[in-house]
């Protein structure tokens, strides 16, 4: 450790083995926490209210002042600020600090660095400190600095993973109750394959937002029926349907997506729990489908991924993860396949888009903690 460093945190990406875009619709998500990390180092300036960041991979820094914090006009800054004015609505013994920090998380590979940007920060602070803030309240904060400061309305699974997951589990976890189940991922002699895209469209508020508005907008008038329906969570696809005529064509797909993935995702934990791993690729492959074609959030390479996995039976499962438009698909394929499998995809892949592909190997880990 760099001596003139007081704390070092690791804070990792996540994956995501089903439940896509039900977060914000108080639906099951089953995310964990991997082995790319983003690795920072804080140290106390005895100053009152002087900060210094610093993006090693960016060779960039910013420094501001805490008594006057408000949003930049640089994107990368604003997950930094906006983690520090939440704290600040929380507590008032934040001090000058300086923090470095470097990434092995891909930006815009659906694997989440930004949550890892905002929770490793956040975290660190509160040791830093000793806030006294629960792992809880920093995964909410680090969730409402990106509402706030980024502008992505993003539910809470990235933030959660990132904090919360034990090695060796994927996490059911309700975005509903926040009630977490930790699930065994015993996979044996399956793996997950992530294949980055390298292509990553305008995800960030845009397409986003505006997906989590149209689920908003189905609720609206479902509501007016039910008044009891809070949310994508509370509907069924009987109650659904007898909106065919009310909601436009686009609302009840992307309704329709949710209410089915709600599903999925707790027939998908089952399969894992049953070790019916056959089973559970269907479930992944039928994510796929209908982030592609309900919830169009999928674009031509990772379809194209996708649609090539097929070909083969050692791969029983694949599809888009994370918010969509580019990024990862994640592959539940056999260990004797991964060689020759990413071989060929790769080759394929270069073919069709002339861009490289990327392929790693993930498996649940740890959330944010300190390097000791
Ligand atoms: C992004 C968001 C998450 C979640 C996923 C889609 O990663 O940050 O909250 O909505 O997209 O499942």
């Amino acid at each position: 450790m760099d001596a003139s460093y007081d704390l070092i945190v690791n804070s990792p990406g996540r994956i995501n083995i089903i439940g896509e875009h039900t977060d914000y619709n108080n639906g099951f998500v089953l995310p964990t926490a991997i082995d790319k990390k983003i690795q920072f180092k804080f140290r106390k300036n005895n100053s009152d209210k002087n900060c210094l960041v610093k993006s090693v991979d960016f060779d960039t820094q910013f420094s501001f002042d805490l008594l006057e914090i408000s949003k930049s006009e640089t994107q990368w800054e604003n997950y930094i600020l906006g983690v520090v004015y939440e704290i600040q609505q929380l507590t008032s013994n934040l001090k000058g600090f300086d923090c470095v920090f470097k990434s092995e998380i891909p930006i815009g590979s659906g694997i989440s660095s930004s949550a890892a940007l905002e929770c490793g920060l956040a975290f660190g602070l509160n040791e830093l400190f000793d806030l006294k803030l629960t792992k809880l309240q920093i995964v909410e904060l680090s969730q409402r600095a990106e509402h706030n400061y980024v502008g992505t309305k993003c539910g809470i699974m990235d933030q959660y993973a990132s904090v919360m997951s034990k090695e060796g589990h994927v996490i059911l976890l309700d975005c509903q109750s926040l009630e977490a189940t930790y699930v065994p991922m015993n996979i044996a002699p399956y793996k997950l394959l992530l294949l980055n895209t390298n292509v990553s469209h305008n995800l960030a508020s845009g397409e986003y937002n505006t997906r989590r508005q149209q689920c908003e907008s189905g609720v609206a008038i479902i509501q007016k029926k039910y008044p009891a329906v809070q949310s994508l969570r509370d509907v069924s696809m009987e109650m659904l349907s007898e909106f065919k005529l009310d909601l436009s064509t686009v609302v009840f797909d992307r309704c329709s997506y949710v209410v089915q993935e709600k599903e999925r995702t707790l027939n998908a934990v089952e399969a894992l729990k049953n070790n019916d791993l056959k089973e559970l690729g269907a479930l992944m492959y039928q994510t796929h489908d209908g982030l592609q074609h309900l919830y169009e959030v999928s674009c031509k390479e990772l379809d194209f991924l996708v649609d090539f996995s097929k070909k083969y039976e050692q791969v029983l499962g694949a599809r888009v993860m994370g918010g969509g438009f580019g990024g990862c698909s994640i592959n539940l394929i056999h260990e004797t396949a991964v060689a020759q499998f990413t071989a060929e995809v790769s080759k394929a892949y270069f073919e069709e888009f002339e861009i490289k592909l990327t392929a790693f190997e993930a498996m649940p880990c740890e959330g944010t903690s300190i390097e000791k």
